[in-house]
């Protein structure tokens, strides 16, 4: 499991980087991720907040839409970090999200706060019975 420790290393710190492009004005709270794709490509993406609040994006689902438009169609891993204390776990639209790109639920997800260890848990575990139509 050596390699796949790595994978997930590399992964939290490319989101760690993407954090610092956080755009959260208005909740203060910075986010980043990185997802692996099918492809084996990384891609990054961070929160980006709006002042109709309700507009926000969120870090995870703005990195796997640029993977989608990248012409990835599998993430295989996904990480997030947070400068919260605690580590927080993907929202429940993201994981909706997810659910799309890993009809298996197999993802590997990993998040990490500024305190604690790193969480893992597959998306098969944080969204079962996920919505599909195919
Ligand atoms: N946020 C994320 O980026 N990912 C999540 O899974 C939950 C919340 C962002 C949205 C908003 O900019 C800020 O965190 C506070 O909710």
């Amino acid at each position: 499991m050596a390699h796949a420790d790595r994978a997930i290393r590399d992964l939290l710190a490319a989101a760690q980087e993407a954090m610092a492009n956080a755009y959260a004005p208005y909740s203060n709270y910075h986010v980043g991720a990185a997802v692996l794709t099918g492809g084996g490509r990384v891609c990054v993406g961070c929160n980006v907040e709006n002042a109709s609040y309700g507009l926000a994006i969120c870090a995870e689902r703005l990195a796997i839409c640029k993977a989608v438009s990248e012409g990835e169609r599998e993430i295989v891993a996904l990480a997030v970090v947070t400068d919260g204390e605690a580590p927080a776990a993907p929202c429940g639209a993201c994981r909706q999200v997810m659910a799309e790109f890993s009809p298996s639920g197999d993802m590997i997800v990993v998040w990490r706060g500024a305190k604690g260890k790193p969480q893992v848990q597959t998306l098969r575990d944080l969204l079962p019975w996920a919505f599909k139509l195919r």
